[in-house]
Order: C-alpha cells, then structure tokens, then sequence
C-alpha cells in the first residue's frame, strides 16, 4: 500500500504488450467515473527523470552495464516517486503508471540476470517500502508483443528502441520473471490475458480493477 489516499496502479509486461494502450482505456474509465486522473511513465514522469530516460532507452544494447543500468533506473524512480507520484497520491488522484519498480526486477533482475533480491535491495534503498496497490502484468506471446511494437515504431520512428532490440532469450526472460513476479505477490498484482482485440483487453483491465478494489475494500 503506499499509504497515500489517492491509488497508485502500475502497467507492467513485455515491449508491446499493450500497456500504453491499455492506460489510455482505463483513464477514460476512471475519468467517466469522475475521477483525477494523471497518467505517467517510466522511466521519465518528472522533468529529472525524463532526462535519465534518454540514456537509458537510446543508444546501443550494451550501453550500459546491467549495475549501470539498474542504478540509472532507481536514480529515476526516486525522482518520479517525489516529484510526481507521491504528490498526486496525496491529493487523492488517481495515478496510472506504465511501468514502475517491477520493470527493474524483471529487466534487470530476470533480464540481465543480476536476481531478483539484488533489485529488490535496490528497490528498498531507492524508495523504501513504496510500492502499487494495484499492479497489471500483461501476459503475451513475445513474437506478438515484438511485431506490434516493431510496427508502433515504424509508425512514430521513435529511437526509444534499446531494449526491444535485446534479443529473443532477453525477452523471453523477462515473460517469465514477470508471471514470477505476479505469482509471488498475488494480492497486489493481476496478471491480464493481453492476446485479442484492445476492447476485450479492456474488459478485462476493468474487471481487474473492480475486483482488486472491491477486495481491497476501496
Ligand atoms: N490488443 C491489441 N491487438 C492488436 N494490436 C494492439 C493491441 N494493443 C495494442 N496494440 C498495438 O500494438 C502496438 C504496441 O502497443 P502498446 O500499447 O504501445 O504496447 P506497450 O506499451 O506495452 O509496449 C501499438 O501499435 C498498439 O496500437
Ligand atoms: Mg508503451
């Protein structure tokens, strides 16, 4: 819980899972149910974070190594947590995140092999015990997820593609680490069936949170 009365959720999965669209569809959700809603990002969601997103989603695979890299992500966290996360939560606005802390430990941790407690360690130092309330983990095939988001960038050209190009064994390592990940903490995370059109996807999404929240007794 982070302690906060607003409700923090965190969008976690593969490259083109369907996170960023899915968020899109769950703030229309919450917005018509008037709520606040912002909807952030890592890494960036701050003006400091976002700087420390450049180096870590552009530029050569082995750019960084694996510490680097992990480090150059909490580094951005805590900057996202206290500049942006923690105020909007204290204002009771609801906080929609693609991607958060769970990232780390599947890409660093599972990905990059340096473990999940490493990343967990680094987690507690960075931000303490500051985690979601709720956390969606998309589940698909990685040859789908990779198509999709290889023609998401053919259609933006962005050059934000350092760890889509990491190579199948990578990803396939960082599917597993996140159904990992889900099966550990199985209250806070909800993994979603991402395969199938964006409206049933959506579907599911809500359902989700209906349920995690009537649970949680929110
Ligand atoms: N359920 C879906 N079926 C088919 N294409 C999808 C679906 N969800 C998203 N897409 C498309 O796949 C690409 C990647 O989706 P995106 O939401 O950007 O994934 P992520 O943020 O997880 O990387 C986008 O071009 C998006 O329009
Ligand atoms: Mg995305």
């Amino acid at each position: 819980m982070t302690g906060k009365p607003g409700l923090f959720i965190s969008f976690e999965g593969g490259e083109g899972s369907g996170k960023s669209t899915q968020i899109r569809c769950l703030e229309k959700w919450f917005r018509g149910s008037g709520h606040d809603v912002v909807v952030t990002r890592e890494p960036g969601g701050s003006a400091g974070a976002e700087e420390i997103r450049n180096l870590l989603l552009t530029g050569d695979p082995g750019r960084w190594d694996a510490v680097t890299e992990a480090f150059l992500m909490f580094a951005s966290r805590r900057d996202h947590v206290e500049r942006t996360i923690r105020p909007a939560l204290a204002d009771g606005k609801v906080v929609l995140c693609d991607r958060f802390a769970d990232s780390s430990v599947a890409y660093q941790g599972y990905g990059h092999g340096l473990g999940a407690d490493y990343i967990r360690n680094l987690w507690a130092l960075a931000i303490g015990d500051f985690k979601p309330d709720l956390t969606l983990v998309f589940d698909l095939a990685i040859e789908t997820g990779l198509e999709r988001a290889g023609e998401r960038f053919a259609n933006v050209s962005a050059a934000e593609d350092r760890f889509e190009r990491m190579g199948t064994d990578f990803h396939q390592r960082l599917r597993d680490g996140f159904r990992e990940i889900a099966a550990s903490e199985p209250v806070r995370c909800r993994v979603i069936d991402a395969a199938g059109e964006i409206e049933v996807v959506s579907q599911r999404v809500i359902k989700a949170v209906k349920d995690s929240l009537a649970r949680q007794g929110r």
